[in-house]
């Protein structure tokens, strides 16, 4: 069943595309003048091209006139008698050119070599490219009989009849005149018929060529805004806080028929008090041209898979559909004689459908007819953009499972036939992998329900390396290496790590916005490889790049991604009150993400992944590039929210991971070093304490043993080497550290003193400190400080050792 939260995605979605649209005004306009224009320009074409209707075109005239270069007529006699005949015509048309021949069979061999040049007497004479040649079989004046043949290349071409006719009638005349010694002024024609062309119906042409550019430029439109939120992450965004893909899809859809509705209903309009359409009913035309736009958005679903660079996509798009055009101009004026059949094939690029359509409608209304409902031309073409459009979506919802794996180890295109199959050894022992940890979720069920809110097992994300051309597997990064973690529920968890360590791949992976080369997670218990849409519905993410709508305003977002999570409408306008007003951007609330600062875009960011109280919120490096003041204010905004939710948080604030996190882990090269809560990892790491001790000036001015620095500044020698004899006979092992401090000291004559300790026991250094409350006024101390190493120190150190 389809649920509830399914309607109020498609809501959401839409209302943020016609606002996008709203806000891209011109863009909009021209979407709907670029249709008007079309048809306008179609309704002069069609009102000044009238007037040559029908088109007639009138037959060819032969007579002797028509011979304007020598017609080369070559023939065999068996009659002398043909010879009076040949001279007698010979003298009154001079350009008949008659040579003998041997034999029939020369003849032929003429007619098979013949390029329309004839040699005669050793000169070459060129002649029109005709062959018709005479045997004259028997030919006696006296019993009036005239006996011959006419040899003519090709009977049925109206060329060649029309002079062998025009040859015939002559060579009759000569005889007649022969015969009788009369002289006939005769004239005699040959004339074809005229006849209609049934070819070049210029309504046809305009209607196939031009009509199917109707909806070009909506087209582009829609596809330029697929690949706009595919290109940004928008899309991938939406889809980790739950956005189901059919959702999106049909979102886009519902936009797309009703901005095509419009246009169809105007062109309609247009096109019928303009009489470019008369007698066709307006339902069917309506039909066909909102069945025709719907195979055009499969078409943009289909490209936008493929295109990664909005531009390109709208000029992609503009090409395809030409080329459909161009296809379907070449079936109607050629194949469609020929091999009818092929349209089967043809039919699969939804233009030529549509064209087969627009080629009855232009025949039948410029005879006064309407295209009937049951008529082929009408079922055929509608069936086919329907299935066209059917063939487009799955195609490309096919792709987006295969292309989404782009990143890296990508899925193989056929791995549907995979799953099914368990013969490789890779494959099965994948598969072991997750039926072990299936199991394990199973054991464990309660426990891990109970207590783990994420259960990581050996995952591992390995990427093509793009600089190696030959695919080798050596070469690939390894950006997360068998990761192994258990981040417990209810808590703030903080993975740490260098630049490039795989955080945020690690954060991908339990999104679902990168696959996994290997291993699994479950999430709140469900499988991070199965269950993912599952896991979704109970997520938040402020991913480390800010994907946002430019078009759309802080309260906007907030409006959206409400939706998304399937908020009620009444409590919407709650929601984005309280969100903004805990990232501080109330003020904000109708400034579009274009105008706002960095830290703004990221504290809208952070709004947006607590939307719809998740139980899991991933935060990847959420304050970056928030002020000290805002960063504040967000670490007591999570203290508040952490309460019933688990949340992953990465950064490079040591000191945000020390207030914030309950555990704390770093990552090293992908692989896991070490994880704990920051006490543990201090006295894991055994780093110890810095002990800094500020003494008086008024030693340094009464000792003789003072030296000056190059600063200016005071060093006190005298006092030093006593305290550091006294140090070092409590701590043998301490080291003294450089120090900055003196600088900006109160005082500038004080003199400030940094030992490292290793991790010693509580009883030693109560011993030290008595013995040290003894000789304070000796060594003249004015403040003493024992700090716990930092966690950066750890951080630093963990990072040297790799
Ligand atoms: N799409 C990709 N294609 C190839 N390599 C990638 C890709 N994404 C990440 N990597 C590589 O994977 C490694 C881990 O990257 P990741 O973004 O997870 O690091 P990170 O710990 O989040 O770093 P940062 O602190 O800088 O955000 C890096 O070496 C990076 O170059
Ligand atoms: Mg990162």
């Amino acid at each position: 069943m389809v649920s509830n939260i399914f309607f109020k995605q498609i809501k959401g979605l839409i209302k943020k595309t016609i606002t996008i649209k709203k806000k891209k005004r011109v863009e909009t306009m021209i979407e709907f003048l670029y249709g008007i224009q079309y048809i306008m320009i179609l309704v002069i074409l069609h009102q000044t091209t009238k007037s040559i209707q029908p088109h007639v075109i009138y037959g060819t005239t032969f007579n002797q006139s028509s011979l304007t270069t020598p017609m080369l007529i070559p023939f065999i006699s068996f009659d002398n008698n043909s010879k009076l005949i040949i001279d007698r015509l010979t003298a009154e048309e001079p350009m008949y050119h008659f040579v003998e021949y041997e034999n029939e069979q020369d003849l032929t061999e003429l007619f098979i070599n013949s390029d329309s040049s004839l040699s005669t007497n050793g000169s070459t004479i060129t002649s029109i490219p005709i062959f018709t040649g005479v045997m004259f079989n028997e030919i006696s004046l006296e019993s009036s009989v005239f006996n011959y043949s006419l040899v003519s290349a090709d009977i049925f071409s109206d060329l060649d009849s029309g002079y062998s006719l025009q040859l015939e009638l002559d060579l009759l005349q000569s005889f007649t005149e022969l015969k009788s010694g009369l002289v006939m002024n005769q004239n005699i024609s040959v004339i074809e018929f005229p006849y209609e062309s049934s070819f070049f119906n210029i309504n046809t042409v305009l209607f196939i060529i031009y009509l199917p550019l109707f909806f070009m430029y909506s087209l582009q439109q829609l596809i330029m805004l697929i690949v706009t939120e595919k290109k940004e992450r928008i899309k991938e965004a939406m889809k980790v806080m739950g956005l189901s893909e059919g959702a999106y899809w049909l979102s886009n859809i519902i936009v797309q028929i009703t901005m095509n509705l419009i246009l169809t209903i105007l062109m309609e309009i247009i096109a019928y008090s303009t009489g470019i359409f008369t007698k066709t009913n307006p339902l069917m035309i309506f039909i066909m041209f909102l069945i025709f736009s719907l195979s055009l958005i499969g078409i943009a679903f289909l490209l936008a898979t493929f295109i990664e660079n909005p531009k390109t996509a709208g000029g992609v798009s503009s090409i395809f559909l030409l080329f459909g055009i161009s296809v379907s101009a070449f079936y109607q004026f050629y194949i469609k004689s020929r091999v009818p059949s092929l349209k089967y094939l043809i039919f699969l690029l939804s233009p030529a459908a549509f064209g087969e359509f627009l080629n009855q409608l232009s025949t039948l209304e410029s005879n006064n007819l309407p295209v009937t409902w049951s008529s082929n031309e009408f079922l055929i073409p509608l069936a086919f953009m329907v299935l066209d459009f059917i063939l487009y979506s799955l195609i490309s919802w096919y792709s987006i499972q295969f292309y989404q794996s782009e990143y890296g180890s990508s899925k193989s295109f056929f791995y549907f036939l995979k799953s099914s199959s368990s013969s490789s050894s890779s494959s099965s022992n994948n598969d072991e992998e997750k039926k072990s940890i299936i199991n394990y979720q199973f054991n464990n069920n309660n426990e891990i329900i109970d207590n783990i809110g994420i259960n990581i097992k050996n995952l591992k994300k390995e990427f093509k390396n793009s600089l190696d051309n030959n695919n080798n597997k050596n070469n690939n990064i390894i950006a997360v290496d068998n990761l192994t973690l258990e981040i417990k529920k209810d808590q703030i968890f903080a993975l740490l790590g260098k630049n490039g360590a795989g955080k945020s791949t690690t954060i991908g992976m339990l999104t679902g916005l990168i696959p996994p080369s290997s291993g699994d997670a479950t999430i709140l218990g469900m499988s991070m490889t199965h269950q993912m849409d599952d896991i979704r519905k109970h997520i938040g993410l402020c991913s480390q790049e800010n994907r946002l709508y430019q078009q759309l305003t802080c309260a906007e977002h907030i409006e959206l991604f409400s939706r998304i999570k399937g908020l009620e409408e009444e409590d919407i306008p709650q929601q984005v009150l309280t969100s903004l007003e805990e990232v501080g951007l109330l003020d904000q609330r109708d400034q579009t993400s274009t105008v706002l600062s960095g830290g703004q875009k990221r504290r809208l960011c952070l709004a947006i992944a607590f939307i719809g109280n998740p139980d899991v919120v991933f935060l990847d490096e959420c304050s970056s590039g928030l002020d000290v003041y805002a960063r504040h204010q967000i670490w007591k905004l999570l203290e508040k929210k952490k309460v019933g939710k688990t949340i992953i948080l990465t950064t490079h604030f040591m000191e945000e991971a020390e207030a914030l996190a309950e555990t704390i882990a770093i990552m090293t090269k992908g692989k896991l070093n070490c994880q704990g809560s920051v006490l543990e990892l201090k006295s894991k790491f055994g780093l110890g304490y810095n002990l800094i001790l500020t003494f008086d000036n008024s030693i340094g001015s009464s000792s003789s043993s003072s030296t000056s620095s190059p600063s200016g500044l005071k060093k006190i020698t005298g006092i030093e080497k006593p305290f550091e004899k006294f140090l070092f006979e409590h701590f043998p092992d301490c080291l003294p550290m450089p120090t900055n401090r003196d600088l900006i000291l109160a005082n500038r004559e004080d003199l400030e003193l940094s030992y490292s300790l290793t991790q010693q026991d509580n009883a030693d250094l109560s011993k030290f400190f008595s013995s040290l409350e003894q000789l304070e006024g000796e060594f003249h101390i004015k403040r003493i400080s024992l700090q716990m190493k930092t966690l950066e120190e750890i951080f630093l150190k963990i990072s040297e050792d790799q």
